[in-house]
C-alpha cells in the first residue's frame, strides 16, 4: 500500500494549503477525476427530495403522527434522502458548530496534524481525501472526523470546539433517534425495534467536518466522490454553499441548502435491516471555484460490536429470503473505512448471491 504514491511527499499537505498556495492556477494531475459521459446533472427544482416535518413525526395527534410516519416511509423508499424541517435545533447551535469547524481547519498545519488518527478507529481523525494511504486519486477535501457516542471526544483545539460539538451532538443524535423510531415503525417493526436489536443507547455517532477549499479547475476535480454512509442514519448541515448531489432513478441532482433543516439520508445497516427494502443511497460533494464549502455530517450507527442482519419479520421464506449476511458493525466500519471508496462496493460485500 506504502508505494501508492511514489511522487508524495512523506506528509500529505492538506487541501486548504494546496488551494492556498500562490498563484495555483491548475490542479495537480493526482487531483483529476475521469469524466463520466452519463454525468448530466439536474436541479432539484426539477425533481424536489421530499421534506419530513419533524414537528408531525413527534407530534402527540396519532392521526397526524402515523400520517408523518407514512410519508417518511416513502421517502425512504422513493429517494433514501430527505430534507428535515422543523427540527427544534437551534440555528445558532448548528451555525457556530460549522464557524468552530472553520476555526479548526483554520489551525496551522502542524498544529492539525496532531490530530491525524493511525486507525481508522481511532476517534479523532483529521486527514486530507478519503482515505490518503490508498486513494488513487485525491479527492479536494479536507477532513476531521470524531466520535461523540458513546463516548464523547473532541480535539482540544480551537478552545470553543468542545462545549459546542456536545451540546450539538447531543441535540442531534435526539432528532436521529426520532427519525429512526419512526424508520422502524414504517417498515412495519415495533416502534424501539432499531433502537433495541442495535443498542443504540450505546450506538457510534460520529461527527464529520468536511472543507472543501475553492479549487481552480472545479470540473476536474471531485470533493467527495459517489458513495453511500455506513450506518442507520446521515444528517448533514453545510454553510449555504451548493455542492451536494444525490443520484435518483440514476441522474444526479443537485440539492440546494436550505436553510435551518438537515438533510438526512438512510445508512448501508438500514439497507441491510429493512432487506433492501429501504437503499441506501449514492451521493457526492462536487466542488466550486469561489467560495469555501464546510459541511457537517452525522452518521448515526448501531453500537460498534451490534451484529447488524436482515429484521426476521422482513424476511419471508422463499419470497423474500435474506439478502445479506449478517455482519458485525465495527467489522463493516473497518472494512469500509480503510478501503478505497468506491459506490457501494462494501455493501455489496455483505450481499448474498441467491
Ligand atoms: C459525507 C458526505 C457530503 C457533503 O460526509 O458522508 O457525504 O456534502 N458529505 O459534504
Ligand atoms: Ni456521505
Amino acid at each position: 500500500m506504502a508505494a501508492t504514491h511514489p511522487s508524495l511527499p512523506h506528509k500529505l499537505t492538506s487541501v486548504k494549503a494546496l488551494a492556498e498556495s500562490p498563484g495555483l492556477s491548475s490542479i495537480p494531475s493526482l487531483y483529476t477525476f475521469p469524466k463520466h459521459t452519463n454525468d448530466e446533472v439536474f436541479s432539484d427544482t426539477e425533481e424536489s427530495i421530499p421534506t419530513l416535518d419533524f414537528s408531525l413525526l413527534t407530534s402527540p395527534d396519532t392521526d397526524e403522527r402515523s400520517k408523518a410516519v407514512q410519508e417518511l416511509g416513502k421517502a425512504c423508499q422513493d429517494w433514501g434522502f430527505f430534507m428535515v424541517t422543523n427540527h427544534g435545533v437551534r440555528e445558532s447551535l448548528m451555525k457556530a458548530i460549522i464557524e468552530a469547524s472553520r476555526e479548526f481547519f483554520e489551525l496551522t498545519e502542524e498544529e492539525k496534524r496532531g490530530f491525524e488518527g493511525k486507525h481508522v478507529l481511532d476517534p479523532i481523525r483529521y486527514g486530507t481525501s478519503f482515505n490518503a494511504s490508498v486513494d488513487k486519486i485525491l479527492c479536494w477535501r479536507d477532513y476531521l472526523k470524531i466520535f461523540q457516542h458513546p463516548q464523547f471526544h473532541s480535539p482540544n483545539k480551537p478552545p470553543v470546539f468542545r462545549e459546542i460539538a456536545a451540546e450539538y451532538s447531543k441535540k442531534v443524535r435526539q432528532v436521529a433517534k426520532e427519525i429512526l423510531r419512526g424508520v422502524s415503525e414504517s417498515l412495519g417493526l415495533e416502534d424501539n425495534y432499531i433502537d433495541k436489536t442495535l443498542n443504540l443507547e450505546h450506538g457510534l455517532q460520529v461527527l464529520a467536518a468536511n472543507l472543501y477549499p475553492p479549487c481552480p479547475q472545479p470540473e476536474l476535480a471531485m470533493g467527495f466522490p459517489a458513495h453511500s454512509d455506513h450506518g442507520l442514519l446521515t444528517l448533514l448541515i453545510q454553510n449555504q454553499i451548493g455542492g451536494l448531489q444525490v443520484q435518483h432513478h440514476g441522474k444526479w441532482v443537485s440539492i440546494d441548502p436550505i436553510p435551518n433543516s438537515f438533510l438526512a439520508n438512510i445508512g448501508d445497516h438500514i439497507e441491510i435491516l429493512s432487506n433492501g427494502k429501504y437503499k441506501s443511497v449514492l451521493h457526492r460533494a462536487v466542488v466550486n471555484n469561489r467560495d469555501v464549502r464546510i459541511s457537517i455530517a452525522m452518521p448515526h450507527g448501531p453500537a460498534l460490536d451490534a451484529v447488524v442482519s436482515p429484521a426476521p419479520k422482513l424476511v419471508e421464506g422463499e419470497r423474500n429470503p435474506p439478502a445479506y449476511r449478517a455482519m458485525k458493525y465495527k467489522d463493516y466500519l473497518e472494512l469500509q473505512q480503510s478501503s478505497m471508496l468506491n459506490g457501494k462496493s462494501c455493501l455489496e460485500s455483505v450481499r448474498k448471491y441467491m
